[in-house]
């Protein structure tokens, strides 16, 4: 059985639209670094903004979650997964939801009612315990035992600490041969969670405060390599269907065999698959020592370590191989794994041979600290040499220490790390006098023609175009907004003229700093709101323009040149992108 298949068809027999899956690195949000659940891309739609597909929609979403990354290496955890979702946006609530998470898994899956066990919001001072969900489970015949109450450390879902949120109930599948209890145990882990289902109602702001959303919605997610665990009845996640292949590669590049080296085998496919993801994505991320590229970085560096320790030549482009497998199992379904599968296979060849340059050396100068260590940590100068010049990423000598018994003063490091980035940035700041930080000239002139097109657009299209993400390089200038239709070659024309016409009209660029609430009262166009700290900064151009921004901008727009649109085209459902340049 396709779950993934089974799992939409459901839905959309059911009224529901599928979209696809959103990028791995979220294009319009800067304050994570990947998606790390199905609703994060519907973020705005949960918050009332009409969804184009509608007001029912299912997919499976590509998610990479870091907070068990050091855990790699069990039977059930994966930094990357697919989670396969629905959504009800001020649609149907919890009868419907409830109805139909439980329809799929005893109809479509055939799971017998008695291995099923849920748990639901036990309520707090703000929020009623879920009396309706829990009468909704017993109509459907989950009986009174087999229902726990949880509160808000387990039954309350928000995707990190401010956003849409809500009460949730999760769903759990007995996975054992023994006996099933009669009480359902949340915490005997032969139960395991396959299906959350958050009814989100609430809205939380930065200082915690707790408002009711305009539109009751809901948000499911079920982690599909843990459902086809269950479902090909293996203990193991990486013994399913998902991984076969994957893991019998390491098996043959390494001449070992799964059973006795699980541990290193599970972290090498686990961290090779997820690398194959985000180098795949079209934010084009290289291994690097900040953001996207320095987890890329860390899983490339930790999965050669594990290499390694199986016996593995590491000077030969060893991943190749086990990286083809990984994107033969996900090319037909993930476009940009096809389109940059020569550039995934660089990417990892590459760093490969950058990180053999040192490792040998790094694996020997650890050998000799554990030789001379005194007590049981690692002091923060040789951690921090180990980072430096051998190109350990600080969790690798940590995982190192741990496994001899040791600590790292990460501490220290991280205060070291941080001496030694002011030391670089004064450095080039030295170098750079003159130009704005991080910014060259041109791209600054950019930033200002984004404020400049936005405006036009809302203007030549219709005022309820909004921006949805852009991106600026030296070469070019990239805007996503909403709007139903591709532009015709006269409104793009017009954008042209409008955009041209306020350079060359040299208006006045200025910026004051006002607390967000301030800012939007004056009517200063935001983008994700919630997402602004307290106090922002607005910037204003003339009359035509007033957003909020971290710039840098121009003083004056008639330094901007002549705008061209190079390119207009569909970025994903109801967003259109514009490519343009500054001649
Ligand atoms: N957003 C919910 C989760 O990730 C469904 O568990």
């Amino acid at each position: 059985m396709n779950l993934k298949k089974e799992f939409i068809n459901f839905f959309v027999s059911h009224g529901h639209v599928e979209i696809p899956s959103a990028p791995l690195i979220p294009e319009n949000d800067p304050t994570v670094l990947f998606n790390t659940a199905g609703m994060q891309p519907l973020i705005p739609y949960l918050l009332g903004e009409p969804h184009p597909k509608g007001k029912r929609l299912c997919d499976a979403q590509k998610c990479v979650r870091l907070t068990d990354l050091d855990g790699i290496g069990d039977k059930t955890h994966h930094t990357f997964f697919e989670m396969l979702g629905n959504w009800s946006l001020g649609d149907y609530f919890k009868k419907e939801s409830i109805g139909y998470s439980f329809e799929f898994l005893t109809k479509v899956l055939n799971i017998p009612i008695e291995r099923l066990a849920v748990t639901v919001f036990a309520g707090n001072e703000d929020i009623p315990r879920d009396e309706v969900s829990a009468e909704i489970w017993k109509s459907l015949g989950i009986p009174e035992e087999r229902i726990a109450y949880l509160g808000v450390e387990d039954n309350f879902w928000i995707a990190g600490d401010s956003g849409p949120c809500g009460g949730d109930t999760e769903i759990f599948y007995f996975r054992s041969d023994e006996e099933i209890p009669v009480k359902f145990d949340p915490k005997d882990e032969r139960w395991v969670e396959i299906w959350n289902n958050v009814f989100m109602e609430f809205y939380k702001n930065e200082d915690g405060k707790i408002t009711e959303l305009t539109q009751k919605n809901v948000d499911t997610g079920m982690g599909l390599e843990r459902v086809v665990a269950v479902l090909e009845n293996v203990d193991d996640n990486y013994k399913t269907s998902i991984w076969k292949e994957i893991i019998a590669s390491i098996e043959s590049v390494s001449g070992k065999s799964y059973v006795g080296n699980e541990e290193s085998m599970r972290i090498i496919a686990d961290h090779i698959r997820t690398s194959v993801f985000i180098s795949a994505d079209p934010a084009g991320i290289k291994p690097s020592n900040t953001d996207q590229g320095y987890i890329l970085r860390r899983l490339i560096r930790r999965a050669i370590r594990h290499a390694k320790k199986l016996g593995i030549d590491t000077h030969d482009d060893w991943m190749r191989p086990i990286a083809l497998e990984v994107i033969k199992k996900y090319e037909r379904d993930y476009a940009e794994i096809k389109e940059n599968k020569e550039v995934v296979l660089e990417v990892l060849k590459s760093e490969n041979e950058k990180f053999n340059k040192t490792l040998e050396k790094g694996l020997k100068e650890f050998d000799k600290l554990l030789k001379s260590v005194t007590g049981d940590t690692i002091d923060k100068d040789h951690a921090f040499k180990l980072y430096d010049t051998y190109g350990f990423p600080i969790e690798l000598t940590e995982e190192m220490a741990r496994e001899h018994g040791l600590k790292v003063d990460t501490e220290g490091f991280h205060d070291k790390f941080r001496q030694h980035q002011e030391l670089s940035r004064t450095a080039s700041k030295g170098k750079f006098k003159g130009g704005l930080m991080g910014h060259s000239e041109i791209e600054t002139k950019y930033h200002t023609a984004t404020h400049l097109l936005n405006a036009a657009l809302k203007v030549v299209v219709g005022s309820y175009v909004h921006q949805k993400g852009s991106n600026i390089n030296e070469e070019r200038m990239r805007f996503d907004f909403s709007c139903d239709h591709k532009l015709s070659d006269e409104e793009k024309r017009k954008v042209e003229a409008l955009v041209n016409e306020w350079i060359k009209e040299d208006l006045p660029v200025t910026m004051e700093v006002m607390s967000k609430e301030d800012a939007i009262q004056s009517g200063a166009e935001a983008m994700f709101i919630e997402k602004y700290a307290d106090i922002v900064n607005v910037y204003q151009i003339g009359d035509v323009s007033k957003e909020i921004c971290g710039g840098p901008h121009v003083e004056h727009t008639g330094v901007l040149g002549h705008f061209k649109i190079t390119k207009e085209e569909a970025s994903s459902a109801g967003v259109r992108r514009i490519k343009a340049v500054l001649e």
